[in-house]
């Protein structure tokens, strides 16, 4: 077998530009793993990297592969690549070859990749954004944390939480909202979660211990009613960062707030915006806590191959509770 199935974009654009082609398997050079995908994660920046926002840090090159979350079994390793060989069990994040520019933006860079929405995938072994999958956590729940853990990691570096403390996450019901009120929670804060009724017992099974109804009640305004002295951080995984200098005093005086969306706010406004970040031996403890169930599972929906651009379709169009997975082969 020479080609694979993998979803691609013909262009920059939205859903309407992804199909599924038949590619050669990609193979690796020296450094590099392939990897047979057994399961792939969706995430909003794959679609954000094809929509030409990034265009000048992350140039792609079409057709252009997507997907960067993902759990395999490693099928070949070029030369160098000896802290991996065949038929380990991987799991990790990457990113697209031409976002060299990007990685290097960040202070530990993610795998270069060539797509994980694909049969097979090649990545840079020497990064900590890629780690063996522990046997009791299977593919498609490894395939579902990265992303969402190595941007809460630097989340809760950033923060500081202790316990007691009082923390508003927006958009808690979402992928990155999957790793960060379990995390918050096992450290004793007390998680504020948005979210519609129908993720309620969801994000309190995360570990909220209030939650906020976003449609129906203005966040700001249900925060400042229950909580009149300001709450210790927010959190924000949904809004524009650009609106947040609006709720800067929904937070008390000395308290932080922390972004994770784009648009970012500026500099200048005093929020700080935090970035996926793979540091040695994170994912490593990521795949402990879940298999500890600190963390849970947050996947609620699966497709096929042959579904992925469907897949990439709701979560632009539908609301997206936890994360949306691909399953590929069996691993
Ligand atoms: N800085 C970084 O390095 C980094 C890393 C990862 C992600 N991100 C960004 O962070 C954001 C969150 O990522 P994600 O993977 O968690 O996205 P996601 O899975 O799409 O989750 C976003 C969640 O926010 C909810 N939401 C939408 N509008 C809301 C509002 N007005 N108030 C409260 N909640 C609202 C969504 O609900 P509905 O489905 O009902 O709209 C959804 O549950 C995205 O913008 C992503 O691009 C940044």
């Amino acid at each position: 077998m020479s080609s694979m199935k993998a979803l691609a974009a013909r262009g920059y654009g939205g859903v309407e530009v992804l199909e599924l082609l038949n590619v050669p398997i990609p193979a690796p050079g020296p450094g590099q793993i392939q990897v047979r995908i057994a399961a792939a994660a969706l995430n909003p920046a794959d679609l954000r990297l094809v929509s030409g926002t990034f265009k000048e840090l992350a140039p792609l090159t079409f057709p252009h592969l997507l997907g960067g979350d993902f759990a395999g079994t490693v099928t070949a390793a070029g030369e160098g690549a000896g802290r991996f060989v065949p038929g380990d069990e991987v799991f990790g994040l990457g990113l697209p070859r031409t976002a060299r520019g990007m990685a290097e933006l960040l202070s530990s860079p993610p795998s270069l990749t060539t797509g994980t929405m694909a049969e097979y995938a090649v990545f840079d072994a020497d990064t900590p954004a890629l780690a063996l999958r522990p046997a009791e956590l299977p593919a498609e729940r490894a395939a579902s944390l990265p992303t969402a853990t190595l941007t809460t990691l630097p989340l809760l570096r950033a923060g500081d939480f202790a316990a007691g403390m009082k923390v508003l996450v927006i958009g808690a019901a979402g992928g990155v909202g999957g790793a960060v009120v379990p995390l918050l929670a096992a450290r004793g804060v007390h998680v504020i979660a948005t979210a519609v009724p129908e993720d309620e017992e969801y994000v309190r099974g995360l570990g909220a211990a209030e939650v906020i109804d976003y449609r129906s009640a203005d966040t700001a305004a249900a925060t400042r009613h229950r909580h009149p002295g300001g709450v210790d951080a927010l959190v924000n995984l949904a809004l524009a960062g650009t609106s947040l200098p609006a709720m800067a005093s929904l937070v008390r005086p000395g308290g932080r707030l922390l972004n994770v969306a784009f648009p970012s706010p500026g500099a200048d406004t005093g929020i700080e915006t935090v970035y996926t970040t793979a540091r040695p031996g994170d994912l490593e403890e990521v795949a402990a806590l879940a298999v500890k169930g600190v963390l849970r599972s947050t996947v609620s929906r699966r497709y096929p191959l042959e579904q992925a651009a469907q897949a990439y379709a709701d979560l632009v169009n539908e609301h997206v509770t936890g994360k949306l997975i691909v399953a590929i082969g069996s691993a």
